[in-house]
């Protein structure tokens, strides 16, 4: 049987260890996954001829989204919060910027609605790409950022610690996020053709808070005396346009976390960040499906550490306490000492995160269309980019002033386990010893975990307490990440730092200074040079705070995991590649070695749909609760259909749909809506596990303006039988009216 809820789940572990070990044996779970080598650019290609200011555009978007249900989700680390069906889809986006003279000379960024770059999938796409273009694309020059959201199906990362509430590797994940991303690039690469750049930026007050703010100042009065708030209220917007000037799509850049969805939502969906992206596509093509776009709009994350889309602050939900409803403990972010009450509030708290995660996405959708609506300032100038690996176990550097300090192997502080007011955020295991064999990945590795550090690790990671040794836990495979990628691409004064991690407000700042200021001082980029932060991104390294914010370890500095001079460490390696976008600079930086793939190690105790029954009397697709057929519907009602269903395990149906909503139009059904416009949810549900029976709810929330006329809604499904192949099915609902 499927293994749908963790307390179903046989006692015998080590029998299902030892079957898990087997399978890994007949090699099962070996991911064809290679590093290719760095430099594998010809100067064979045809150039395309150079326009002055001009640079060969190319922008696309691929649908990545796994296993809607029995999955765990990626962001909070709950063990709860397992998938039930979709809201929308999750979608990788690219933009290849090319050397008008040169075409081999180019970048791809990649802004993938995931919740943070890793690197197997990196490593994956890297190979995919260079291999199908091997003049056009390497391991230097594809950048895979993230958006942050916390809403997307889990199991994808390829180090263990975030694996954990997965219950290991899902291979399924994986592959759907690689492929819709070569997908995406595929796209992007077909349709490169000449256009122009240009920049600009606009402040968002509304769009984000602070949600350590004890942290923040722990940082010099001086320092933030410089700034008007404790957050980056910038959106910078990164435009392409054809060679007539009419908008492709753009790049923005704002820090806001993606938890505007809470940990309780099991729907599958893209938060803030993705929805912002819907929108805007949605409003330049209004007539297109989610996903079957050509303006593409790009929401990227910035250094957003420390930000919250909470905007209302952070309060106790504590029933019968006397601080219920007041705002948490400004210190600890605590509800009469513990943290579990206490929980952020979005903008539309009092409807639902559904409204609030709305609400953050409109916010930078206005500040994307006004800056869209102005005349900006043109990019010219080289296209650069650096790409190398820094090994952050016991790196040793000197900071400006010629002090030497290091960075640490790996490790996770109390406070870790203590969350955030965004989410508790913390891993089961931290609810203390008996709580944790509700998770039977945990009872196979924990035993390894973490091997009681050493001075020389307690020294280095001071003053973080260790709860969590993770550079020291290589069983079954490596816990946390030693090796991070450091990357950045420029385009004239434009420059992008692609940041393994989760920069809070104020390191972020320091970091881009820093870079900026070297820039302007080596004569790469004049007064004009202009740095933005995007991340987390290719590896995941965490977090990363001042080192002041890190004294005071609070959740981000707990997981600021290799030590109090992380930062410094990123400012130091970024800064002495500065000289690699010069415009005469040629190759690459030397580099650490690149971590080893974990993927064809990795545990899965996820087992795929073992079958699939529409029960005595049904077929699949059946209409077992129809729609309202008596009256017409109106704008903001919820038409709900349920039908005999099957395990959407059984086929994902990337670039197409679970649902859709049909229209009468001259006598035929023409389908209106998909399973990823934001009004249509399908949520699955198995009603017996030894009968193989679920059922599928559709609804859609009639929008305003939604012309009045005849409709149906209509279920894609795949059932697999007990024995046999995995087949197709459609089922409709009766037809309804909508009225004016
Ligand atoms: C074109 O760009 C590629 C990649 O940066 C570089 O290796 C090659 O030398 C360039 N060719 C010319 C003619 O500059
Ligand atoms: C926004 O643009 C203005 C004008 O170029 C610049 O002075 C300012 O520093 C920019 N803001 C950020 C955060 O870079
Ligand atoms: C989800 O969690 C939020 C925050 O704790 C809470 O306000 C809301 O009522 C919960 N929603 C459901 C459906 O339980
Ligand atoms: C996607 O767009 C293309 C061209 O604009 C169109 O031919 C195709 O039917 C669309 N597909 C869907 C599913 O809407
Ligand atoms: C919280 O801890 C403080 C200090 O230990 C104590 O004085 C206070 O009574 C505690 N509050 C509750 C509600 O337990
Ligand atoms: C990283 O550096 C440390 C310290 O020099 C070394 O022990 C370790 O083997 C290195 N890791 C890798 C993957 O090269
Ligand atoms: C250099 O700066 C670090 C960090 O602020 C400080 O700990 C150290 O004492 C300084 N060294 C000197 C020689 O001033
Ligand atoms: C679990 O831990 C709690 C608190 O330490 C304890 O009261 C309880 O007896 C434990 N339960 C089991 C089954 O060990
Ligand atoms: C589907 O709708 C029915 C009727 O409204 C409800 O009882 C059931 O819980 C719903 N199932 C899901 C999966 O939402």
């Amino acid at each position: 049987m499927y293994l749908a809820d963790p307390s179903t789940l046989p006692s015998d572990l080590w029998g299902m260890m030892r079957s898990t070990m087997q399978l890994l044996q007949q090699g099962l779970f070996c991911l064809a996954a290679f590093i290719t080598s760095a430099n594998v650019l010809t100067n064979g290609a045809q150039g395309v001829q150079g326009v002055a200011g001009q640079y060969l555009l190319g922008l696309g978007i691929g649908d990545i989204t796994g296993p809607v249900v029995e999955t765990n989700m990626m962001g909070y680390a709950s063990l709860a919060q397992t998938d039930t069906g979709l809201h929308m889809r999750q979608r990788s986006r690219a933009w290849i910027v090319a050397d008008a003279n040169n075409a081999t000379n180019r970048f791809v960024f990649i802004n993938a609605d995931i919740a943070m770059g890793d690197t197997g999938i990196r490593r994956s796409i890297v190979a995919a790409l260079s291999e199908q273009y091997p003049q056009y694309y390497n391991n230097d020059n594809i950048a895979l950022v993230s958006t942050h959201q916390h809403s997307g199906v889990g199991g994808y990362l390829e180090d263990l610690l975030p694996q954990l509430t997965a219950l290991g590797y899902v291979k399924a994940t994986a592959d759907a996020i690689v492929a819709g991303t070569v997908l995406a690039v595929q796209r992007a690469h077909n349709n490169v053709a000449p256009g122009k750049l240009s920049f600009g930026n606009t402040s968002i007050v509304d769009g984000n808070i602070n949600r350590s703010p004890s942290a923040y100042l722990a940082n010099p009065a001086d320092e933030r005396a410089r700034y008007q708030y404790d957050q980056d209220k910038d959106l910078t917007l990164l435009r392409f346009d054809d060679a007539s000037g009419n908008a492709r799509g753009f790049l923005s850049f704002f820090a806001v976390h993606g938890t505007s969805l809470y940990e309780n939502n099991t729907l599958v969906s893209s938060d803030n960040k993705g929805m912002a992206a819907y929108l805007y596509e949605h409003m330049v093509e209004p007539n297109s499906m989610p996903g079957n776009n050509t303006f593409i709009a790009g929401f990227t994350q910035s250094n957003v550490g420390d930000t919250s889309p909470n905007t209302l602050g952070a309060f106790c939900e504590s029933p019968g306490q006397p601080w219920d409803g007041q705002a948490c403990e400004f210190e600890h972010s605590t509800c009469g000492n513990k943290t579990e009450d206490c929980h952020g509030r979005g903008p539309g708290f009092r409807i639902s995160d559904f409204e609030s995660n709305r609400i953050i996405a409109q916010h930078q959708v206005d500040a994307a269309s006004l800056l869209m609506g102005q005349t900006l300032p043109s990019v010219s100038g080289s296209l650069k980019y650096v790409h190398t690996y820094m090994n952050m176990s016991f790196r040793q550097f000197q900071l400006p002033n010629g002090t030497t300090v290091e960075t640490c192997p790996p490790a996770m502080g109390f406070s870790f386990a203590g969350g955030t007011t965004d989410g508790p955020g913390a891993f089961d295991f931290i609810q203390g010893d008996n709580s944790t064999s509700q998770n039977p990945f945990w009872e196979i590795v924990k035993s390894a975990v973490t091997p009681v550090p050493d001075q020389q690790q307690i020294d280095c990671q001071a003053p973080k307490p260790i709860l969590l040794n993770t550079g020291f836990a290589h069983f079954p495979y490596e816990w946390s990440p030693s090796t991070v990628d450091i990357q950045m691409l420029r385009v004239g004064n434009f420059v992008m730092l692609i940041m393994p991690g989760e920069l809070t407000t104020m390191a972020g700042r320091r970091l881009r200074d820093a870079v900026r200021t070297k820039l302007i001082a080596q004569g790469v980029i004049g007064d004009d040079a202009y740095v933005v932060i995007a991340g987390p991104a290719n590896t995941y390294g965490h977090y990363v705070t001042t080192p002041e914010e890190y004294t005071v370890q609070r959740y981000e500095g707990a997981s600021t995991i290799f030590g109090k001079w992380t930062l410094d460490s990123y400012i130091d390696k970024y800064g002495s590649l500065v000289s690699y976008l010069a415009d005469s600079a040629t190759g690459q930086p030397p580099s650490d070695p690149a971590p080893v793939d974990q993927t064809s190690k990795a545990i899965s105790l996820q087992t795929g749909v073992v079958f699939d029954s529409a029960g005595i009397g049904h077929s699949y697709g059946d209409v077992m609760t129809d729609v309202r057929t008596t009256s017409a519907y109106t704008a903001g009602e919820a038409v709900i259909a349920t039908f005999v269903g099957a395990n959407p395990r059984n086929n994902l149906r990337l670039e197409q749909t679970f649902l859709s909503v049909d229209q009468l139009v001259n006598n035929q059904w023409t389908s209106v809506r998909s399973d990823s416009h934001p009004s249509t949810t399908y949520q699955w549900t198995r009603t017996s596990t030894i009968l193989g029976t679920s059922t599928v709810n559709i609804t859609w929330v009639v929008e305003d303006g939604t012309p009045a006329g005849t409709y149906r809604l209509t279920y894609f499904g795949d059932q697999k039988p007990f024995i046999g192949d995995i087949g197709p099915f459609v089922g409709h609902s009766s037809s309804f009216t909508i009225s004016a």
